[in-house]
């Protein structure tokens, strides 16, 4: 059956790297349907996305807007607290948080390109934070009700598939953060046994965190984010407990490890 038909009331759903890229578009379709009552859209800035602001217009206060860094503990504490007092469970938790080359984050072409700031930006914003979310919103994750968890992972960080090399901080964070996923699926099966966890890939998808390296990227294969949502989205509704801790592109293909 699939997810939204396994839902006994409408769906509250976080979506977390929600103010621009496939995030932004991921709650722009989450909130177009009737089953979904509720979409906390968060991001360090999400108060100043002018779609979200957009989107808030249209939708009222279904959409709810949050500033908050999810690489900072005490800020996730906050939000779980904020979240319970409103609702004893949610539905969908989408990480959308990334990071190819910004700041101290590179995409290294090569060893000597590898610097320990690099190494570290990378996996906290990569690996840690989706699991540190996870960590904080997990009361209301555990019970009976279908919950899926999806955190946007990334075909390069498959050791399986990796022919090309390079990109050693982005990949190996990947590989890092679908390892906790993997982790986290199966402590969440014994919380909730209606839990999905998945790591999903969306395509090279035109955004921000792309655009520098879109250059040899032919035009049908570079997706806008709202196709990479739908796929996405498909994706969850095609997952239940039983793939829980699994790893999907988003054609709906399995991805080695
Ligand atoms: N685009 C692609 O081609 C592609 C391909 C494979 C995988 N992916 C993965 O897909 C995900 C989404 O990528 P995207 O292209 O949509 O990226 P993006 O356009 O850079 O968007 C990233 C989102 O995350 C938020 N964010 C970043 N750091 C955060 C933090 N510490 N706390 C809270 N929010 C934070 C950003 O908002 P603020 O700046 O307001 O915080 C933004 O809303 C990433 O995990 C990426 O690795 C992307």
């Amino acid at each position: 059956m699939e997810y939204w038909q396994r839902l006994e009331h409408p769906a509250n759903v976080l979506v977390c790297g929600a103010s621009r890229g496939i995030g932004l578009a991921l709650s722009e379709q989450l909130l177009a349907r009737a089953d979904v009552a509720r979409v906390w859209a968060v991001a360090r800035h999400a108060s100043q996305s002018a779609d979200l602001a957009a989107l808030a217009e249209r939708h009222g206060d279904r959409l709810q807007r949050l500033d908050l860094d999810c690489c900072d503990e005490a800020a996730l504490a906050a939000l779980a607290q904020r979240l319970r007092a409103v609702t004893p469970q949610l539905h969908l938790l989408l990480c959308t948080v990334g990071v190819l080359q910004e700041g101290a984050a590179k995409a290294e072409k090569s060893l000597t390109q590898l610097d320990l700031q690099g190494l570290l930006a990378t996996f906290q914003r990569n690996s840690c934070a989706p699991i540190l979310l996870l960590k904080h919103l997990l009361p209301l994750l555990r019970g009976r009700h279908p919950c899926t968890v999806a955190a946007l992972s990334a075909r390069v960080g498959s050791i399986g598939d990796n022919r090309l090399g390079g990109w050693y901080s982005y990949r190996a964070s990947k590989a890092a953060l679908n390892q906790l996923l993997h982790t986290a699926s199966i402590e969440l099966s014994r919380l909730n046994p209606n839990s999905c966890v998945l790591s999903l890939h969306p395509g090279t998808t035109d955004t921000a965190l792309s655009k520098p390296f879109q250059a040899n990227v032919p035009a049908e294969q570079l997706f806008t984010p709202h196709f990479a949502a739908e796929r996405l989205l498909a994706q969850v509704a095609r997952h239940g407990p039983e793939q829980t801790g699994s790893f999907w592109a988003w054609d709906g293909q399995p991805i080695a490890w």
